[in-house]
């Protein structure tokens, strides 16, 4: 590591072991403490402006419901928070989770005086919640970072209620031949970007994290292992992005607030820019734009 590296602090490898990422927490903490300033705009660049689309399908996934409650998960700047806030009005409240205090720092200025929306610093393995106190939560771009992907899904899956859906949006490694030549353009110009941007060393582990991010269908397997039921996928952007919805088990699954689902099965049509999870297929994956 050079002088001005270590001065910065370390960056760590981005590589996995068997249950997560390798890097201590602290370690990844401190790396998004030192990118939140570049964050938003960065994101924005390297997904080719689709995220806000892909947010949204996570978001619609929840089937979060005026008056009910959700907590995203390693929100970051807080996007999807915002996003699960505005779907559960009125009524509703949402708690955005994040290990790095400027990441929070940063959604607690965007998303001020949102009565109902809060953010707190905390660890997604230790969340500072009880047992089922929300109707879904939600982990975008976040789960490749823990060091325990297991643990994850299973304290996700604890504070929610019987019955409510946790949902895990994440960079893949897709197969098709358009999305191998996009994956193409992630790995060299993501780096480049980055180091423009000043943190080439942030925006290397970025690449590297999701090189060792397991496939969708081992993905989905950790979630069963967690002990979430039905367990569905979908890629999208030709697989360059993947959506998990997990739905947690147990007696009395009703909703914990909010009215009652209008469709008898459970599974309603995907409304405008609700991804549902009529085009998730359970246990399989489906490409699409
Ligand atoms: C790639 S960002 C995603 C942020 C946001 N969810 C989004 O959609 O833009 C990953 C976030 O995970 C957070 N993070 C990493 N490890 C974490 C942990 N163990 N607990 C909570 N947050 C964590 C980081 O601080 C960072 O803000």
């Amino acid at each position: 590591m050079s002088r001005r590296s270590a001065a910065r602090g370390a960056t760590p490898s981005g590589r996995s072991t068997e249950r997560g990422n390798a890097a201590a927490p602290a370690e990844v903490g401190a790396m998004f403490d030192r990118i939140a300033a570049v964050y938003d705009p960065m994101n924005a660049v390297i997904s080719g402006f689709q995220e806000p689309r892909w947010r949204r399908r996570a978001v619609g996934a929840t089937r979060i419901r005026p008056g009910m409650a959700a907590i995203d998960v390693a929100t970051g700047t807080g996007k999807v928070a915002a996003a699960l806030w505005r779907r559960a009005q009125p009524g509703g409240r949402v708690l955005g989770v994040d290990l790095s205090p400027r990441m929070i720092g940063r959604a607690e200025r965007t998303f001020a005086g949102r009565p109902g929306l809060s953010f707190v610093v905390g660890d997604a393995l230790a969340l500072p919640a009880p047992d089922a106190s929300f109707d879904a939560a939600t982990i975008a771009f976040g789960m490749r970072n823990l060091p325990d992907y297991r643990a994850g899904f299973a304290e996700m899956q604890r504070v929610v209620r019987p019955g409510g859906r946790v949902v895990c949006l994440e960079i893949s490694r897709p197969r098709s031949r358009l999305a191998r030549l996009l994956a193409a353009w992630f790995d060299h110009a993501v780096p480049l970007i980055g180091r423009l941007a000043g943190q080439g060393e942030a925006y290397a582990y970025l690449v590297r994290s999701v090189w060792s991010y397991p496939a969708p269908e081992r993905i989905a397997m950790i979630m069963a292992e967690a002990g979430l039921a039905d367990v569905r996928w979908a890629g999208m952007s030709g697989g360059m992005v993947t959506i998990h919805v997990g739905t947690v088990p147990g007696a009395g699954a009703a909703p914990r607030t909010g009215p009652e689902p209008s469709a008898r099965t459970g599974i309603r049509p995907a409304a405008r820019g609700d991804a549902g999870v009529r085009d998730v297929a359970p246990g399989g994956s489906q490409s699409g734009p």
